[in-house]
């Protein structure tokens, strides 16, 4: 039987990533495209033919008996009121990362899922990035002994998105380059050490940038263009330091969405005292050995992840176990994130 799904969100990730891999899956239909702005929905219904409706209010949805899943693609702070009522009505949910703004209205969606007896899964998509799930394994192995360190550079010279708009707004987004990139990086290097559990963090949040939003500089803009906006909100990080103590290895990162150091600087350092890696972030990682001090380019492809993790979600509803996307594996990525922003709020490391 197919698998009957509404899209809640017709945005950039719904475009760019999510309808794009729907359209590779058999056996599903998209009864439903909604978006506040119709005429996203209906954009979206144009380029797809299995987009059966476009709707405007989400509840349409999830008052249709028929509707199994829904995926949840709004900004942040959507997500929270979007993916409780539609557990509450009974559906699974597939939500965009992060969780939501913040650790406690995270764990309310994780027991709600629960509750409800419904899969919750969170696209943290990198889970399902060949190089993240091939790092896992190798450690899992022993490749690297032990890993005792992780740095990661999450930083960009000029990529604040939609300055004055929801993205840099904390109230919407709960945050800025911390919540919206750093969340990937962060994650997939608990996901890599094997479920590690935060001991201590310590951080420092900067909004630096665009203190006055009328004259910061653009180079180009990756959301919703607005840089003509009269006014708006940015009241979240621009930049972000911090140093993590896990059960497993130390964590230290540097993220900037916008810095005045022209460079665009993605990747993730393993440190094992065997061997370590340097993952460039959406692409591949080498590996450095220090027995031979050789640099070794493993071969693989890197399938396209969200189509990966699309399919897995829908594999999960039909066999009802929770894989690894599930909210109860990305909880202790969100406490970290909210632990960080609390000890850089109150300039104090944090034991938890
Ligand atoms: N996994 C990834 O790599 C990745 C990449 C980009 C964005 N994201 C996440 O995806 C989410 C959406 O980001 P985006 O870049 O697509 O944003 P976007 O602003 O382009 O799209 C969001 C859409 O949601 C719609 N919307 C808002 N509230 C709604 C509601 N109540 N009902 C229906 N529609 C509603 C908006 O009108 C908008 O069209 C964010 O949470 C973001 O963090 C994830």
């Amino acid at each position: 039987m197919n698998n009957v799904i509404a899209v809640i969100g017709c945005g950039r990730i719904a475009k760019d990533a999510h309808f794009p891999a729907l359209s590779q899956i058999e056996g599903i239909r998209v009864k439903y495209a909604c978006d506040l702005i119709e005429e996203k929905a209906q954009i979206i219904k144009e380029e797809y033919s299995f987009v059966e409706n476009v709707i405007t209010d989400y509840k349409a949805a999830l008052a249709d008996s028929e509707v199994e899943a829904v995926f949840v693609l709004t900004p942040n702070h959507a997500h929270y009121e979007i993916s409780m009522a539609a557990l509450k009505a009974g559906k699974h949910v597939m939500c965009e990362k992060p969780i939501t703004v913040n650790y406690k209205l995270s764990c309310e969606m994780a027991k709600e899922a629960e509750k409800q007896g419904k899969i919750l899964n969170i696209g943290v998509c990198n889970r399902y990035n060949k190089s993240v799930e091939l790092l896992e394994e190798l450690n899992r192995q022993g490749r690297f002994g032990d890993i005792y360190h992780v740095y990661c550079s999450f930083r960009s010279f000029r990529s604040i998105p939609g300055l004055g708009g929801a993205f840099t707004t904390k109230r919407e987004s709960g945050g800025g380059v911390l919540i919206d990139w750093g969340v990937h990086f962060l994650d997939l290097i608990l996901y890599v050490l094997g479920g590690a559990k935060i001991k201590n963090v310590t951080c420092d949040a900067y909004c630096e940038m665009a203190r006055d939003m009328k004259s910061y500089k653009y180079e180009e803009m990756w959301a919703e263009d607005t840089s003509n906006i009269e006014s708006g909100t940015n009241d979240v990080d621009d930049f972000i330091t911090g140093y993590i103590r896990t059960d497993k290895a130390t964590i230290s990162f540097n993220g900037a969405w916008a810095q005045n150091i022209n460079k665009n600087e993605m990747f993730i350092d393993f440190l094992g005292n065997n061997a370590g890696a340097r993952l460039t972030y959406g692409g591949k990682f080498e590996i450095y050995d220090g027995k031979t001090l050789e640099t070794i380019e493993p071969e693989y492809d890197i399938p396209n992840m969200y189509l990966r993790e699309d399919k897995a979600f829908l594999e999960s509803i039909k066999t009802n176990v929770k894989n690894r996307n599930n909210i109860e594996n990305i909880l202790e990525t969100m406490k970290l994130l909210d632990f960080l922003y609390a000890s850089s709020d109150i300039k104090k490391e944090i034991e938890l």
